[in-house]
C-alpha cells in the first residue's frame, strides 16, 4: 500500500500563517481525511490518539465557556466525564500567534498522548469539537494522529427551511439544526410564513394560527387548485400546525447552543394570501385572495406588519429580520385608490416604488428596535433601502447590484442553491421543482467571484429548501443531504481547497454516518450506479480539447464549462443540471477548430430530450466543414422524428457519417419550434 504525502504550502493555510501539509487521498483505507466540510490545513503526525473510557475532560477557558461545552458533550456520543488536568481532551482558549484569527477558527491536535482544541473563542472550539467528533464517527475510537488548523470563508453560513408549505415541527427543525452544526453552517433561515400557511403564534392576532395556519388540502399542488381554501384549526381535515412561542424560544434557545442563529421570515407585501384570509381588509380588494399581496396604500397594513414584528423581534434575538419581499404580483396595487393616493402623497412614480416604500418603512422600524433588514433581492426594485442586506436568488445580479453600492449580501443563485430541484434522474426521482441541481453543480456555487466589485460585501452563502413538493420530513431530509454537505464546503472552504473528487469521497463517507445517525439523505451513490453509461468515462475522440465557438448565447444557469464542454470528452448524466450547455427558444450553433486539416469519418452531436421540462430534440441537424473556416461546404442533414411531447428521458446524437478533410466542422441545430422550450447538448464528438 502506497501512501502519499503531498507537501504543498496551501494558500488558505498561509492565509493563517501557517504552513501544514495536506494529505491526499488516493487509499480510502489510509485516508485520514474524512471531514466536511474540508478543513484548510491538515497535517498528518505519527501514531493515533486513543479515545480512552471515561474520557477525562479540562477546560482553560472562561468559566461560561466551559459550563456550555460541558453540557453540549454531554449531548454527544464521547464518554466525557469530569474534567481533570491531565485530560486526555483539553479545551484551550488562547490568544497565540499562529491561531487563526476568526473567532470561529480552531487548531485541533489529535496526538497519541491527547486532544487539544486551541480558539480564541467558544466558537472556534464549538467547531474544532465538530471536526473531533466527525474524525470519531468515522475512525471510532482510534483516531489516527493529526493536526488540523482551521477557520471559515464566510461568516454567513446558511441553510433556508420553508415550513409554510409543509409543516415538520420542532423536533424535526432540532434535528436539521445538529446536523447544520456538524456541518459548520450558522444560520437558519426559517421561512415562517407563506399563502400556504402561517407558522407562527403572535398573539395579537389569533386568527393566523386559528386559521391561516390550516388548510383542508394537503397536497400542495391540490391546494393551489382548489383555489387556496383554508379552514379552522378544529376542522377533521385540517392540515398545518404553526409553532407556540414557547417551542420558538425552545428552537432559538437550541439554535444559540449550537452557535446558530435563526432568521425569522415573515413574508410581505407579497405572498399573503393566508393573512388575507382572516384580514381581507388588508387586502386592496378587500377581500380574500383576489391577488397574493398586502395593500401598500393602507396604514392598518403598517399598523399590522409593526405589531407582529414586535412580537417576532421580542422572540428572535437574530440581528437580521427577513421581510421576504419577492414575487408580489403588485396587480392589485395597480387599481387601487388607496395606493394610488400613496404614491401620490409620497410622489412614487410607479408600482416598484411603492414595493420600495413599504420595505423602506419596514426597515425604519426595524432599524429602530435595534435590528437589520434581509430581504429577496426583489427589494432592490424602485430603490433599495440603506441599511438592506439582500439575499440573491435571481442569480448573482442582483447580489452583484447590491454588494456594489456597499449593501451586505447572502448569495443563494437559484441555479446553484434551490434544494426543491432534481438530484438525480428527473425520470425516476420523486416530484421536484422543475430544474435539476445534482451533488457537483451545488459545489460548484462560487458566491463571490474575483471578478465582483464588492466581493468583501458578500456575508455568505445559503441554499433553500422549498416544500411545495417536499410533503414529509423524511423527504425534506432527502431534499437536503448531501447537498447541504457541498454546500457547507461552499461556505466554509477557501477556493483552493476545494475539489470536487475529494469532497465526492467524503460526501459518500458522510452519507453513511448520517444515515446510521437516521437521517433519510438521498442515495447519491445508487443514482451515481444508475447513471446514463456514456456520462460515466470521458470519450476520446478528434475534436476532444479542441476550441470550440458557438454561434448563440446558451443560457446562464445551464452554461456548464462553457463552450469548451462540447469537446470535453463528457456526457452529461441524466440530471441536464451539469455538463449539459442549454438553449432556450434558439437555434443552436457551434464550429469547432481542429488545429489542422485532418480526414474525419464521423461527426455526432448528442442532444437531450426530457418533455416535461420542456427540452426537446432539435428539428434538424446540420453538419457542415470547412478548410479554412469562411467557405462551408454541408455534409448532411438529419432530421427529427421523435414528438417534442414524447415523455421519455432519452438522448439521441445527431449527425454525418462519410469521408472528408475538414480543419472546422460545424454543427447547427434547429430549434423545435416550441415557445418556452429549450435544446441541451453535451458533446459533439468527432472521429
Ligand atoms: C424565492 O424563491 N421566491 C425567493
Amino acid at each position: 500500500m502506497k501512501k502519499t504525502l503531498l507537501a504543498f504550502l496551501i494558500a488558505g493555510a498561509a492565509g493563517l500563517g501557517l504552513s501544514l501539509s495536506a494529505v491526499s487521498c488516493n487509499n480510502s483505507s489510509e485516508c485520514i481525511e474524512v471531514v466536511i466540510p474540508r478543513p484548510a490545513a491538515i497535517e498528518k503526525c505519527a501514531g493515533t490518539f486513543q479515545i480512552p473510557t471515561p474520557l477525562a475532560v479540562s477546560f482553560d477557558t472562561p468559566q461560561e465557556v466551559a459550563a456550555s461545552l460541558e453540557a453540549y458533550l454531554k449531548t454527544t456520543s464521547l464518554p466525557a466525564t469530569e474534567t481533570a488536568p491531565d485530560a486526555a481532551l483539553r479545551f484551550v482558549i488562547a490568544s497565540e500567534e499562529g491561531l487563526p484569527a476568526s473567532e470561529e477558527g480552531y487548531e485541533l491536535s489529535v496526538l497519541p498522548e491527547g486532544a487539544v482544541i486551541k480558539a480564541r473563542g467558544e466558537a472556534g472550539l464549538f467547531y474544532g469539537l465538530q471536526t473531533l467528533l466527525q474524525l470519531r464517527s468515522r475512525f471510532g475510537d482510534r483516531i489516527p494522529a493529526q493536526r488540523i488548523v482551521d477557520a471559515p470563508r464566510f461568516e454567513y453560513r446558511g441553510m433556508h427551511l420553508d415550513e409554510s408549505r409543509h409543516f415538520f415541527g420542532k423536533e424535526f427543525v432540532k434535528k436539521q439544526l445538529r446536523m447544520m452544526a456538524s456541518l459548520k453552517l450558522n444560520r437558519l433561515h426559517w421561512h415562517l410564513t407563506d399563502g400556504a400557511g402561517w407558522r407562527i403564534q403572535i398573539d395579537r392576532y389569533p386568527e393566523l394560527t386559528e386559521i391561516a395556519a390550516w388548510r383542508p388540502v394537503e397536497p400542495w399542488l391540490e391546494w393551489l387548485d382548489a383555489g387556496r381554501p383554508y379552514c379552522r384549526r378544529e376542522d377533521p381535515n385540517a392540515y398545518g400546525g404553526f409553532y407556540t412561542k414557547e417551542e420558538i424560544r425552545e428552537v432559538v434557545a437550541y439554535a444559540d447552543s449550537l452557535h446558530i442563529t435563526v432568521i425569522p421570515e415573515i413574508e410581505m407585501p407579497g405572498h399573503s394570501e393566508e393573512v388575507l384570509a382572516v384580514y381581507p381588509e388588508l387586502s386592496c380588494a378587500g377581500k380574500p385572495h383576489v391577488y397574493d399581496d398586502l395593500c401598500i396604500g393602507n396604514d392598518k397594513t403598517f399598523e399590522f406588519l409593526e405589531n407582529v414584528l414586535t412580537e417576532v423581534m421580542e422572540l428572535f434575538p437574530s440581528e437580521y429580520i427577513h421581510i421576504g419581499g419577492d414575487e408580489a404580483t403588485k396587480k392589485g396595487w395597480a387599481t387601487c385608490a388607496k395606493c394610488h393616493a400613496r404614491m401620490q402623497r409620497e410622489g412614487l412614480k410607479d408600482l416598484d416604488e411603492l414595493q420600495s416604500y413599504a420595505v423602506h418603512r419596514v426597515e425604519e422600524f426595524l432599524n429602530a428596535h435595534g435590528r437589520k433588514l434581509l430581504g429577496w433581492d426583489e427589494i432592490l426594485q424602485g430603490g433599495l433601502a440603506p441599511n438592506a442586506a439582500v439575499m440573491s436568488w435571481h442569480g448573482m445580479s442582483g447580489g452583484r447590484e447590491a454588494a456594489a453600492s456597499g449593501h451586505p449580501v447572502v448569495m443563494t443563485p437559484g441555479s446553484y442553491c434551490y434544494l426543491d430541484k432534481y438530484q438525480g434522474n428527473p425520470s425516476t426521482e420523486p416530484k421536484a421543482l422543475e430544474g435539476s441541481l445534482p451533488l457537483p453543480k451545488v459545489y460548484m456555487c462560487e458566491p463571490a467571484p474575483e471578478d465582483m466589485t464588492g466581493r468583501e460585501n458578500v456575508l455568505g452563502v445559503q441554499a433553500n429548501l422549498w416544500t411545495e413538493y417536499v410533503p414529509t420530513a423524511e423527504h425534506a431530509e432527502y431534499m437536503l443531504y448531501p447537498r447541504m454537505f457541498a454546500l457547507a464546503e461552499v461556505a466554509w472552504t477557501a477556493p483552493e481547497r476545494k475539489d470536487y473528487d475529494d469532497f465526492h469521497r467524503r460526501a459518500l463517507l458522510r452519507i453513511e454516518t448520517a444515515r446510521a445517525e437516521g437521517y433519510n439523505t438521498f442515495d447519491q451513490a445508487a443514482s451515481e450506479r444508475a447513471e446514463r453509461p456514456e456520462a460515466l468515462k470521458q470519450v476520446k475522440h478528434l475534436a476532444l480539447g479542441c476550441p470550440v465557438s458557438c454561434g448563440a448565447e446558451w443560457y446562464e444557469s445551464y452554461a456548464a464549462d462553457g463552450a469548451g464542454s462540447l469537446t470535453d470528452g463528457w456526457f452529461g448524466p441524466w440530471n441536464y443540471g451539469y455538463r449539459w450547455l442549454g438553449f432556450l427558444n434558439k437555434d443552436f450553433e457551434a464550429t469547432i477548430d481542429l488545429g489542422a486539416v485532418k480526414a474525419i469519418r464521423e461527426v455526432k452531436a448528442d442532444f437531450l430530450q426530457w418533455h416535461s421540462a420542456l427540452i426537446g430534440l432539435p428539428k434538424s441537424v446540420e453538419i457542415a466543414v470547412s478548410e479554412d473556416g469562411e467557405h462551408f461546404t454541408v455534409l448532411g442533414e438529419e432530421q427529427n422524428d421523435l414528438p417534442f411531447d414524447d415523455p421519455k428521458l432519452q438522448c439521441r446524437a445527431f449527425g454525418w457519417e462519410g469521408s472528408a478533410q475538414a480543419r472546422y466542422v460545424r454543427c447547427r441545430a434547429a430549434f423545435h419550434g416550441n415557445a418556452g422550450g429549450w435544446i441541451f447538448i453535451d458533446e459533439i464528438v468527432v472521429n
